[in-house]
This record gives C-alpha cells, sequence and structure tokens, in this order.
C-alpha cells in the first residue's frame, strides 16, 4: 500500500493554502522601501516642470542652496558634467534624467534638493526659480504627425519628426485579397485612454554608496530587481558585483515598478556624492503624473465578413503615443508589444497589423498594467471589433464566437500573426458562460424590458492571453533574454530555502512557490521558504510582470526540485542498499520496486546528503535551475456582464458578471481566484470611472484621486467564478498557465460591449473608455458615437 504523504495535507499543488506573507502584512509588519531608515539618512524631493513643452532658459537654485538642512542640488547641467543628464530607456531610447534643453511633459523631473528631511527638501525646491519659454504641445497622434509639427525630440540625432516607429506583422497582400472577396466588411474606430496603475505604495529607492567597500546598496521598488541592477552598472557605470539591488516587500506594482525613473538615478548620485544614504518617495501626484502610464492607443480595425459569419481576414492599424520618451518596457523585438496576438483564440485565416508609434508632450508611457506588453489593448479592441462585426452581420454575439473559435482538435495553432498556441477548450468555457448568465432566459428579458423603454445589456469578452515572456529565441529586454531561474536548498533537516528571480508584489510567490516545492518532493510547504528580491542572494532573474512568474519562474521551481529529486534517489539508494534503477517514488518517499514497504522519506536524505553520503559523492542538497520557456503559455477566459443603462442620466449598472477562466493547473485555488478579483475590479475601474487625459496645452487632468477613481467594496459589483475547465499547458513542468492579468486584461471590453449592448438600437458604434455617465447620456441622447481621445474637451 502506497505511504505516499497526502499532497493537500501538506500544501502542495490544489491546496489553497492560507498566504503566508499576510501573517506579516496583517500585522502592520511588512517592510516597505519607506519603513527602512539608515544611520544618517537624508531625503531627496524632485522639482517637476508645471508646462508640457517648454525650453529652459535658466535655472537659478542659489536661494536652495542658502535653505539650512540642504546637502544638495541636483540639476540636469551638474548631471551633464557626469554624463548622467539622459539615461538609456528599455526600448533603446534615451530619457532626461534631470532636463537641461527643454522640458518635454508636465511633471518631468527638472531638479532634485537632498536635505536633512522631507520637509526642507520640498521647501528648497520651491525655492528653485526657472525660467521657461513655453512650446506649442502635442497631446496626441494626429497633432504628432500634423504638417509643421513642433519636434519633440529635437535632443535626438536623425529625427526630424516625431514619429518613433513604423512596424508592421502579417500578410499584406494576403489580407488585401480576403478583404477583396468577403461579403461584408465590419469596420471600427476607437481609442484604449491612458489608465494608469496606482500601487498604493508609490515608486521609491535608498541609495547607499559606502566609499570603503566601494559598494552600492539600493533599497527601491522595483519588480525586477536584476534588470535594474543591470541599468544601475550601465547609466552609473559601476561594476556589476559592487551593486546590490534590494526590492523589500512592494505595495503593488502592476506594471508601475517595471521602468527606471529618474528619481533612482538622482539619489544613487547624490548618495555617491554625499557619502550618505538618501531616501526618495515619491508622492502620490507625482505618481500619478510622472511614472509609467499604459495604453493611450488608437485603433481603426476591420474584419472581413462571410455572410454566415466565418471572419476571413483581420486588419488592423493602431497609433501609438508613447509619450515624450519611448521607455516602454517590453521584449526588444516587438515595437508595439504583443499587440499581435489579437484574434489569437479564432481560427482566422490571414491579418495584417500596422503601427505606428509617435511622441508627445506626456509621461513616458507603455507600461504594461497587468498586462502582457500591450496584450490589454489586443483583447480589448479584439472583442470589440468582434461584438461590431457580430451586429453588423445580425448575428447572435455568442454563435458567431464560438463559429470562429479555435476548435478543441486544432492546437497547435499557428495564428495568422505567427504565434503558436497551444492548448484550449473555448467552446466549453463559452457554455459555461452562457449557462451560469442563463444567456437565452437573459436575452428574452431584454426583450420585453426594451418594449418597456428600460435598457438592459449583454456583453461577452473571450480571449486566450499570451502570458509568460518568453522564450529566449523571441523575447529580450535589452538584449537580455528573458528566462527564469530558481535555487533551492535542502538542509541537514529536511527544511528548505527556495530563491526565485522573480518579485512578488501581492501576488503570493512566498505561498505558491513552497506549494510547487511541496508537489515536487514531499516536502511540506510551511518547511519550505521562499526568498525573492535581493540580487546578492537570488539568482539572476526577469522580474515579475507580464503574468510571467507562474509561467518561467514557477517552472524553475519545478525543474529546480527534480534535481533535487534525482539527486535524492542516488542518496535513497545508498540507504537503501539498492542500486538506483530499483528505486520508485512516491510522494516524499523512496522505496524498493520488490519491497514497497522498505523506503526512506526525503527527509531522510536530506540528513543523508550531509551525514552518510556515498564515496565520491558532492555533499549537500542544493540546485539551481534556469527555465527557458519552451513558448508562452495560453490560458483562455470568458467573461460575461449584464448592465441596465439609465437613458435619463447614463448611469450603469452592472446587474450579473461570470468569469470562466481556465489557467491550466491551478497552483493554489484561493489566490487564484484572488487575483482573478482583483483584475475584474480594474477592469470595471478602467471601463467604468478612471479618468486621465490632457487637456490642449499639455496638462494632465485627472493626476488624483477625485478624477481617477479607484473602486472600493462599495462600487465593485459581485463577481460569480468558475473553475470547471482545467486544460493543462502541454510544456509547463506543472501543467500551470499564467493567470495575474487575465480578468484586467479580459474584462474591460465585457462591460463595455453591456453598455453597447444596452443601447444597440441608437446606432451607437463606440463610446471611449471611461464610460463616464455625461458620455453614456450623450450617446443615447444625441444618438453618436463619444471620443475619449485627447486633448480633454471643455465641458468634460
Ligand atoms: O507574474 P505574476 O505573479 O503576476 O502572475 P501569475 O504567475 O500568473 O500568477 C499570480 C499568482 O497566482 C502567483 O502567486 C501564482 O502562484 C498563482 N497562480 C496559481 O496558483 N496557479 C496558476 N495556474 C497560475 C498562478
Amino acid at each position: 500500500m502506497s505511504q505516499a504523504v497526502d499532497e493537500i495535507k501538506i500544501g502542495g499543488i490544489g491546496a489553497s493554502r492560507k498566504r503566508v506573507e499576510d501573517n506579516r502584512f496583517i500585522r502592520g509588519k511588512g517592510n516597505y522601501t519607506d519603513d527602512i531608515v539608515l544611520p544618517g539618512m537624508l531625503h531627496m524631493e524632485i522639482l517637476r516642470s508645471p508646462l508640457a513643452h517648454a525650453r529652459i532658459k535658466s535655472i537659478d537654485a542659489s536661494k536652495a542652496w542658502d535653505i539650512p538642512g540642504v546637502h544638495l542640488v541636483l540639476t540636469g547641467e551638474m548631471m551633464a558634467t557626469r554624463n548622467l543628464a539622459w539615461m538609456p530607456t528599455l526600448s533603446y531610447d534615451t530619457q532626461a534624467v534631470l532636463a537641461t534643453d527643454k522640458v518635454r511633459f508636465q511633471g518631468q523631473e527638472v531638479a532634485c534638493v537632498i536635505a536633512d528631511d522631507p520637509y526642507i527638501a520640498k521647501d528648497a525646491c520651491e525655492a528653485i526659480v526657472v525660467d521657461y519659454e513655453p512650446l506649442p504641445v502635442i497631446v496626441n497622434p494626429v497633432q504628432a504627425v500634423a504638417e509643421g509639427a513642433p519636434v519633440i525630440r529635437d535632443d535626438k540625432e536623425n529625427q526630424p519628426d516625431n514619429v518613433i516607429y513604423d512596424w508592421e506583422v502579417g500578410d499584406r497582400d494576403g489580407t488585401d485579397r480576403a478583404f477583396a472577396s468577403a461579403d461584408l466588411v465590419s469596420r471600427l474606430e476607437l481609442h484604449y485612454p491612458r489608465s494608469h496603475p496606482s500601487p498604493i505604495e508609490c515608486c521609491g529607492s535608498i541609495a547607499d554608496f559606502n566609499r570603503a567597500t566601494s559598494k552600492l546598496t539600493v533599497y527601491m521598488t522595483t519588480q525586477a530587481p536584476h534588470i535594474i541592477r543591470a541599468a544601475v552598472a550601465m547609466v552609473a557605470e559601476l561594476p556589476e558585483h559592487m551593486i546590490r539591488i534590494i526590492s523589500p516587500d512592494i505595495g503593488g506594482g502592476f506594471g508601475n515598478k517595471v521602468p527606471v525613473y529618474p528619481g533612482y538615478v538622482c539619489s544613487i548620485l547624490a548618495s555617491i556624492l554625499l557619502e550618505r544614504p538618501v531616501k526618495w518617495i515619491e508622492d502620490k501626484s507625482g505618481n500619478l503624473i510622472s511614472t509609467g502610464f499604459a495604453r493611450d492607443v488608437y485603433l481603426k480595425g476591420e474584419l472581413a465578413l462571410r455572410r454566415d459569419g466565418k471572419i476571413l481576414a483581420v486588419r488592423m492599424h493602431t497609433d501609438a503615443d508613447h509619450g515624450a520618451f519611448f521607455s516602454d518596457a517590453q521584449p526588444s523585438k516587438f515595437k508595439i508589444g504583443l499587440m499581435h496576438s489579437a484574434f489569437a483564440a479564432y481560427d482566422i485565416p490571414v491579418a495584417h497589423l500596422t503601427a505606428r508609434g509617435t511622441y508627445s508632450n506626456k509621461a513616458p508611457g507603455g507600461v504594461a498594467y497587468r498586462c502582457s506588453f500591450r496584450v490589454t489593448e489586443a483583447m480589448f479592441f479584439q472583442e470589440r471589433m468582434m461584438q461590431a462585426a457580430a451586429d453588423d452581420l445580425g448575428m447572435d454575439q455568442a454563435a458567431f464566437r464560438r463559429m470562429n473559435f479555435v476548435p478543441d482538435e486544432a492546437f497547435p495553432h499557428r495564428t495568422p500573426f505567427g504565434f503558436l498556441t497551444d492548448s484550449g477548450q473555448y467552446a466549453k468555457c463559452l457554455d459555461v458562460g452562457l449557462t451560469a448568465i442563463d444567456y437565452e432566459n437573459f436575452r428574452q428579458q431584454q426583450a420585453e424590458a426594451h418594449s418597456r423603454g428600460r435598457l438592459l445589456g449583454l456583453g461577452i469578452s473571450t480571449m486566450t492571453e499570451p502570458l509568460g515572456a518568453g522564450n529566449s529565441r523571441e523575447y529580450d529586454i535589452l538584449g537580455i533574454k528573458m528566462f527564469d531561474s530558481a535555487e533551492l536548498k535542502v538542509h541537514m533537516t529536511g527544511k528548505a530555502i527556495v530563491r526565485t528571480g522573480a518579485r512578488t508584489q501581492g501576488q503570493g510567490h512566498e505561498t505558491t512557490w513552497a506549494q510547487i516545492v511541496a508537489h515536487e518532493l514531499g516536502i511540506p510547504a510551511e518547511d519550505v521558504v521562499v526568498e525573492e528580491g535581493d540580487t546578492d542572494t537570488a539568482p539572476f532573474g526577469m522580474g515579475t510582470y507580464a503574468s510571467r512568474s507562474t509561467p518561467v519562474a514557477g517552472a524553475a521551481v519545478a525543474m529546480v526540485s527534480r534535481k533535487i529529486r534525482a539527486k535524492a534517489r542516488k542518496l535513497a539508494a545508498h540507504l537503501l542498499e539498492v542500486s538506483e534503477e530499483d528505486i520508485e517514488w512516491e510522494l516524499g518517499r523512496f522505496y524498493i520496486r520488490s519491497a514497497p514497504d522498505r523506503g526512506v522519506t526525503i527527509q531522510e536524505c536530506a540528513v543523508a546528503a550531509y551525514a552518510n553520503m556515498p564515496d565520491g559523492m558532492e555533499p549537500g542538497l542544493d540546485a539551481t535551475a534556469y527555465y527557458d520557456p519552451p513558448n508562452l503559455t495560453w490560458p483562455f477566459a470568458v467573461y460575461i456582464v449584464t448592465v441596465e443603462v439609465d437613458p435619463e442620466t447614463g448611469v450603469w449598472d452592472v446587474l450579473n458578471m461570470v468569469a470562466v477562466d481556465d489557467c491550466g493547473v491551478r497552483i493554489n485555488p484561493m489566490i487564484v481566484e484572488g487575483q482573478i478579483m482583483g483584475g475584474l475590479t480594474e477592469a470595471y475601474a478602467m471601463s467604468n470611472m478612471q479618468f486621465i487625459t490632457f487637456d490642449a496645452d499639455g496638462n494632465c487632468v485627472g493626476a488624483n484621486y477625485m478624477d481617477y477613481l479607484l473602486p472600493t467594496a462599495w462600487e465593485t459589483p459581485g463577481f460569480e467564478l468558475h473553475s470547471e475547465v482545467v486544460t493543462p499547458c502541454p510544456h509547463h513542468p506543472i501543467g500551470a498557465k499564467g493567470i495575474g492579468e487575465c480578468a484586467a486584461v479580459g474584462g474591460p471590453a465585457a462591460f463595455v460591449n453591456a453598455v453597447l449592448d444596452a443601447i444597440k438600437g441608437t446606432g451607437v458604434r463606440n463610446i471611449d473608455m471611461p464610460l463616464l455617465p455625461d458620455r453614456v447620456w450623450e450617446a443615447v441622447t444625441y444618438r453618436r458615437d463619444v471620443s475619449g481621445a485627447p486633448p480633454v474637451r471643455s465641458d468634460d
């Protein structure tokens, strides 16, 4: 009889184990960057530009220097003497650290003051006098390419205009031919507005340069400590082994904490110059106005359709507004991220995507806010186009999607843009969703309500999303390949520590990585401690964003556990005095095949690794694994929302929302549900209430939490989650697919589609997000589309 340990009891895969990190978080014992106080520490504040585009005629910092308690005032001119006025971005552009020639967006960093406390530093910033000469301002791609537009990046050679790139992918000619043979072409134009990750904790750093050891230690809020170490080595020209980046607890990241920000660089230089620790903690407005935005992408989309509903081809053009510097954190090869993952769930013969990126006088954007490099925009465009096309055909929304899905038996499936999707049960997920929302019944209710003047709507969003960038053949950032890593040390007592190159910022890695070890080795999860975020101790990895942790670092944890198991098998053979070939494994224990009662536990093998190893064997039980995934993982999701729209006010209420997520094997079902709940909440917020934009002068409108609303439990509707469909990833060692961002990616289209479905009779094709009541009211009342593209209208 098996003597294997019970996987659920030891907190292995499938156990809804309580999050171990919450032991300290709910007691207020988290250790965030701002909690760290070092002896002799000084404080840094940043002076930001009030104007969006202006030439700097002069900067007079003399009054700031005179304020008691001020130790240093940094300006662009001083930075330039050390070759630090500009820094490279993660997308092969340059970005001003402190402005020298011009300011290029409102909120840009102009000077820094380092003082005894943050209040003195802030007062001293206000004493700096900057003489600006205002210049014409650009806030959208149309203005960027208009005849006679001012060139924003006149600092760059060979940059005669505001175009950053023109990029294309797919088959242009084949797509043209397919369109020529279509029965019907469905068209849609829309704007996915800027949105902003709003972590509770803003960005910050504490740089501590020790002249005696030449070592620079930086505590900072980064989702990718090793990338930052490489960037600091490049920018500050310090040797990499003398740089230690420590990312302590992070109060939310959502992509906002991937880029390199000027504040980090200035605090580092200040610490080197002053030989004292320098802390910089951003305030909320500073975070909203200057750090990495997301989205701000325009779509012109077309679907070539056969009369029976078959999609023959897709044509997409996107204009991406990147702000003043092209600083996207994304794989080098893809100029507009993974936008071309659009329509991967559908069986479409041919497609073509063109993308143009332009500069504007806005903070540099392009971070993947809870998103795998523009996948959010891709899936939003896709699902908005799917709804418009079904309406144009006069077809049922669900039936139209179903007839175009990649069928279960067609995997692996090559998408028209070149991705390889490898698994899924799309129709089954849709069925679960439709049953849960009681689809037919709702359609009847909707028709009845409509006859009485009430506007009910149902929106569907179905998508497969590429998560887990990525394989080193295709994915790199600044040339560094996007693999990940895990190191596992099993101590003599059978307890263990696992370290990875990822960095949790709320996802629960401390809980789930231990569950993977438990699954692979049978060591109880509570006996495994997880550590991440210190470049001096963690193995090299590319960090946590784009839902890549489980697909890449999680896979590395499984692989390193298997290395440990392989060595433990040799130890077991030695202890049992048989050859390795005679040994079998069951969870937590090796036994002799011919005598199953005779076995040794993994813990006994651990003791032997230190106390009783065979002759010639290297002592100890630890290993490191670097994992280069063969492909992305492709989770699938169905989100269905029902709403009621009040035509008198434009207010819309969610009646019901159903989510069906297939992310393969769920390591911790409770954490997965938490991830989906959070993602749906953000999707609802983006579609309903988060308003941040720019006026014609480039003023950022909405850089505060009175306009850019964060939903609380009060505003957030209830969500019904379904986990019935599980299609393991064929190449991931434990069959898991990413999940962290699916709901935030696929959710927005479901909400918007529901509102547009409710007002279908008006002929309105699009209302840009957020679907604020005045926009919906305008659409219903005047029967016209409502654009949200900047500059903001005077009545917004
Ligand atoms: O990269 P990031 O951690 O943001 O995203 P993720 O790996 O997709 O998932 C977030 C969390 O959900 C992690 O803590 C995972 O361990 C957990 N998860 C899971 O339990 N099962 C899955 N199939 C995927 C994720």
